[in-house]
């Protein structure tokens, strides 16, 4: 059985003293949880969320990177920068990275690399746009994304990637995937790793769904047999609508 992964991703939103009442309030309310928890915050939050979590479940992650170690990067952050403040995960290839600041499959793929080069876990995100979904092409765009991600990563790397299936139309906008249509996007990304890694990987590797998920959709999306889990936007912003999503298993 995976486990279940959920996880926040509060883009440009929250400065540090919002974000140190978010996690005061957020840690009770999730500490029984069995799922992994995880929080995705802006740069200048990564120094004041890391440490206060020490004693907790919840774990933090970036929410991008640059996939160079050092240089003439102007206002970039490196993979070695955040390795040296423990940030544990990163977010790779977000929709909001690729539609407005010219992420490519090969940015996302050598940020991968850099990532598992610096001992941080990534979350990679693919989806599909609705003009791509309209024209019946969202399969092949999801796994396409999803091989060129990889590319080149171990079995062992594959299966610690955390994918998240984010379909652009449902992002912030308020309109889920049906859970039916999530789990099949999911189900392909699945098949897409088995044809290339093979089944162990694919019956291991997380992959999430994103896209205006909510307290009352959580555990309808959640139960289905290959979602396992989510990265949420809007809805982690208030701790106690994201520990709803978070505790979506207890009654
Ligand atoms: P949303 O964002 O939950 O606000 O739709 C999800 C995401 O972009 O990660």
């Amino acid at each position: 059985m995976r486990r279940k992964v959920i996880a926040g991703n509060w883009k440009m939103n929250m400065h540090p003293g919002e974000a140190i009442a978010y996690i005061e309030k957020f840690q009770d309310l999730v500490k029984d949880t069995e799922n992994e928890v995880i929080l995705c915050v802006p740069f200048v939050d990564l120094m004041y969320c890391i440490p206060m979590v020490q004693e907790t479940n919840i774990h933090i992650g970036a929410q991008n990177m640059h996939f160079e170690e050092k240089g003439a990067f102007t206002g970039e952050v490196s993979p070695a920068m955040l390795q040296a403040i423990n940030c544990e995960y990163v977010i790779i290839g977000h929709s909001e990275r690729r539609q407005y600041f010219n992420e490519t499959d090969e940015t996302v793929n050598k940020k991968l690399k850099a990532a598992f080069e610096y001992g941080i876990k990534p979350i990679v995100c693919v989806g599909e746009s609705l003009e791509q979904r309209e024209a019946g092409k969202a399969e092949e765009i999801i796994t396409t994304q999803t091989r060129l991600a990889l590319d080149g990563l171990s079995n062992d790397q594959v299966k610690a990637t955390i994918i998240a299936y984010e379909p652009i139309w449902a992002i912030g906008t308020g309109k889920t995937a049906t859970s039916e249509d999530a789990n099949d996007a999911i189900k392909a990304i699945r098949n897409e790793i088995r044809r290339i890694y093979g089944d162990e990987v694919a019956e291991e590797v997380i992959i999430q769904y994103g896209g205006s998920v909510k307290s009352s959709n959580a555990k309808e999306l959640f139960t289905t047999s290959d979602i396992d889990g989510g990265l949420v936007g809007g809805a982690s912003l208030k701790p106690d609508e994201f520990s709803l999503i978070v505790n979506y298993d207890k009654e």
